[in-house]
């Protein structure tokens, strides 16, 4: 027992021993207090003790392998609890259907308690130990964590870190005025200093909850709220919040979270005259958390939620030595995409993968076409300016294309955040409706639920070609549309982020083995699609990925390439068949979703359609 104590202890001290310097050192730049610092170390042994043996194992497999991540096989899926199987041990029920559908990552969505009707979807946390009652409680996630481990699913939770709710004890205590608590937060008595941070930080839901400070009568202060009023943003600048935080960080580690998705990170610090974005320390605090994941949980990965320009995303990777996130959302390739969808025209988004390609391969991207938010146009507005199309009257057609109201669309969905002020207004929909399977549907046209059905499959092969992982919004395997019902619910009505929110259709997974009805289409042809890049090992993250011209702008072409194997994927954007004018005279290349062989030259694409191509024989051989 003993020996095996030592034996424990020794891990942790070499793994302390490795980061402790450097842990110090940032610690002490950002809080210069010693006596926290000792409280954060001792407490880090403590978790590690607590840590199970089954997780600590996990640990040491992933850091012998630590591409363990990088592979072919990783596939994500998103879903909120509720929404998906009702409960937690509701979705221990429903592992095989995930198995089925090749996932081996689940986010599960914000799943801890939140006060009705103010929660902004999970996002606004009373109680960081403590499950939805309606969800279950923290025993059955640690189950599920363990259920998940044993079938090789990940699990990925939000940590909400940014703010808590104003029902949480912290809130509730700072509401009474003891200045402790009050501490935590940031409390301002008029609206001097207020005002002053108005002028520089901009909003982030200009209609639905404008301004970034909420006045509390019964407090006679102010809060600082860059969310909703109810969500009040921590302050990070008391060692008490950071520690804090870390804990229930690790708490979380060992109920058996392999992935901490840290929400809203780049809004962590807050400096008066700034943006209160992106800030120095923000990186400090990232890195910090990932000292201390190396150290007590290295199996642990910090997914970033930085929903912004890619130069400001790439920093939160830190830098090759200094790490901070091991993977962040690839949300402008997400939004240009959806531009390519309206505009039939894939330059732009050439462009972007090719920033992206080149980036240092140890940075890995999660990549999705859409989530549980609205898709913002973020997008190089720069590079659209010298073809003449202007950010406004761009942002403008977007919203009209995806409403079904301009250009050639059959798409359904929502406007988010309309701000009659700037014009501008971000878009609610899932990818079936934004392809046209709901309205086809709707008005029963079969021509039109054919174009829509092969839309939905391009885009989704076009996902999987790209360099990092794939993550699906559940409910998008079997062409899941859009859900009008929250408009019904006073709670939701006034969030078109609901629309794409809705609960799963379990009648339609039922259908899927039925290859002639919609569900089964997307669901069979998605498969077919994953199987391929789990065997192939040219769809690992770290394979060369780069894009080739087509000399038609509606045709994009990705290739791979990984130890001698090279494949090509070449996507239609457009409603009408197309050539790809590529010349990739290396070799004989072979279909491989039909087998057929072909010179990869002057390749026809079909309208709303694509081809994967693999170059028969390796480097050597051709
Ligand atoms: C993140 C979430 C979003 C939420 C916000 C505030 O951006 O994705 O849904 O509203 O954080 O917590």
């Amino acid at each position: 027992m003993n020996k095996k104590k030592e034996k424990q202890d020794s891990v942790f001290n070499s793994r302390l021993g490795c980061f402790h310097d450097e842990l110090r050192w940032l610690y002490m730049e950002l809080y210069d207090n010693s006596s926290m610092f000792a409280e954060l170390c001792d407490n880090l042994y403590d978790f590690y003790k607590e840590r199970s043996n089954d997780l600590k194992e996990r640990d040491l497999k992933r850091v012998e392998r630590p591409d363990w991540y990088k592979q072919n096989d990783m596939l994500g899926m998103m879903f909120y609890i509720d929404n998906f199987a009702g409960n937690i041990p509701g979705v221990e029920e429903k592992l095989e259907y995930l198995e089925k559908s090749n996932i081996n990552y689940i986010h599960l969505m914000p799943f801890l308690e939140t006060p009705e009707g103010r929660s902004d979807g999970g996002y606004a946390v009373s109680d960081f130990r403590k499950v939805q009652e309606k969800l279950g409680t923290m025993e059955e996630l640690e189950h599920l964590t363990a259920a998940c481990h044993k079938k090789n699913i990940n699990v990925c939770m939000d940590f909400v870190m940014n703010h808590t709710s104003e029902d949480h004890e912290w809130a509730k205590k700072a509401r009474q005025g003891d200045g402790e608590y009050m501490d935590r937060y940031f409390f301002y008595k008029d609206y001097a200093i207020p005002e002053m941070y108005e002028k520089t930080v901009p909003q982030v839901f200009p209609t639905t909850a404008p301004g970034n400070f909420t006045w509390l009568p019964d407090v006679g202060h102010y809060v600082m709220t860059s969310f909703y009023p109810y969500q009040w943003d921590l302050n990070y600048k008391n060692p008490r919040v950071f520690n804090e935080m870390m804990y229930n960080f690790l708490y979380f580690a060992n109920h058996g979270i392999d992935i901490v998705r840290i929400d809203a990170v780049p809004y962590i610090w807050k400096e008066l005259n700034t943006q209160c974005r992106n800030l120095k320390q923000v990186h400090t605090i990232v890195r910090l958390m990932r000292l201390i994941s190396e150290i007590v949980c290295p199996g642990v990965l910090l997914l970033g939620e930085v929903v912004m320009e890619p130069e400001k995303v790439v920093p939160y990777f830190g830098t090759i030595k200094k790490p901070e996130c091991h993977m962040l959302y690839n949300v402008t390739t997400m939004a240009t995409m959806w531009h390519t969808v309206a505009t039939r025209d894939v330059r732009l988004l050439k462009k972007q993968l090719d920033i992206v390609n080149a980036l240092p391969k140890k940075y890995v991207f999660l990549n999705y076409l859409r989530c549980h938010d609205d898709i913002g146009w973020g997008l190089d507005y720069g590079t659209l300016q010298c073809e003449g199309i202007k950010e406004r009257s761009h942002k403008h057609y977007l919203n009209n294309y995806f409403q079904g109201l301009e250009g050639n669309s059959n798409s359904r969905g929502e406007l988010y955040n309309a701000d009659p002020v700037t014009g501008d207004a971000r878009f609610c929909g899932t990818t079936a409706s934004m392809c046209g399977i709901e309205k086809a549907g709707f008005e029963q046209k079969e021509e039109d639920m054919e174009k829509a059905i092969r839309l939905d499959i391009m885009l989704h092969a076009y996902l999987f070609m790209l360099s990092g992982i794939p993550v699906l919004y559940s409910g998008d395997e079997v062409g899941q549309v859009n859900d009008y019902t929250y408009k019904d619910d006073p709670n939701k009505a006034d969030d078109s982020r609901y629309i794409h929110r809705g609960t799963f259709p379990w009648h339609l997974a039922e259908q899927v083995d039925d290859e002639t009805g919609v569900a089964g289409q997307i669901f069979n042809q998605l498969g077919r699609l994953e199987n391929i890049r789990k065997s192939e090992k040219a769809f690992v993250c770290q394979a060369d990925t780069w894009t080739i011209d087509t000399f038609d702008s509606s045709v994009l072409c990705i290739g791979r390439h990984y130890e001698g194997e090279k494949i090509l994927g070449i996507f239609n954007f457009s409603e009408y068949d197309k050539t790809a004018w590529i010349n990739e005279a290396d070799g004989i290349y072979m279909d491989m979703l039909n087998g057929q062989k072909m010179k990869a030259v002057g390749v026809n694409v079909p309208a709303y359609n694509f081809l994967y191509l693999k170059r028969e024989g390796s480097d050597e051989k051709v």
